[in-house]
């Protein structure tokens, strides 16, 4: 009588077990295909566009292969539209990039890249001193989505850390380190 009732638990604990892992494989299954879903822009925003702090911390995706997506992404936009105003060393038309971010904030250089008369004209004093020291409007550049501004200066500011230190080898950690203010 007592077998009969050590096989029932012996059974019941296997049956809970294979439950168990069935429920566990289809969640990560179920993950998986929604991260397969994902546009680029909604993985931009899992990997972290804060307000101030950029950052790659993401789930599945190395630190490096989130940072070289978004800062190739970013280094094709700045050749395609700023290279003929902006050098990340020196003046061009336009003021040097380099620290940019370390001037403004984010939200800031998204507003101002997407349309920069509008933010000289509401006053902001920032906008107001650039414009009296360059005395010209940078174009608007609305057809630039908030990733792609973001991803721009994600590789001004990663190309200026390379420039700084000399370093042929992309540093990611000093990189995002940085980011966060560390
Ligand atoms: C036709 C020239 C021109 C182009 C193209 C241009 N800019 Fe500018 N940019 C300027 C000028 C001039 C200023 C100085 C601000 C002013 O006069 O309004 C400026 C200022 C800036 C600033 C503020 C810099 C600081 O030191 O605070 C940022 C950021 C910026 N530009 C980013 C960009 C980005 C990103 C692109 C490409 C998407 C771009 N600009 C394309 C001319 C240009």
């Amino acid at each position: 009588m007592s077998e009969i009732v050590t096989k029932f638990w012996i059974a019941t604990l296997l049956l809970l077990v294979a439950v168990f892992t069935l429920i566990t494989l289809t969640g990560f299954e179920l993950y998986r295909i929604q991260l397969e879903k994902e546009t680029p822009e909604e993985s931009y925003f899992r990997c972290g566009v804060t307000n101030e702090a950029i950052h790659f911390g993401s789930l599945g995706d190395s630190l490096a292969e989130t940072g070289i997506k978004v800062v190739s992404e970013g280094q094709q936009l700045f050749q395609a539209n700023c290279t003929q105003c902006h050098a990340i060393q020196e003046i061009v038309v336009g003021p040097p990039l380099k620290n940019v971010a370390e001037r403004h904030d984010l939200d800031w250089l998204i507003r101002f890249v997407r349309g920069p008369q509008a933010v000289v004209e509401s006053g902001d004093p920032a906008a107001v001193a650039l414009y009296e020291r360059y005395r010209q409007f940078m174009p608007n550049h609305d057809f630039l989505t908030e990733e792609e501004v973001f991803a721009i200066m994600s590789y001004v500011d990663y190309d200026h850390v390379v420039a700084q230190t000399g370093d042929s080898v992309p540093d990611y950690t000093a990189w995002k380190q940085r980011q966060h203010g560390l």
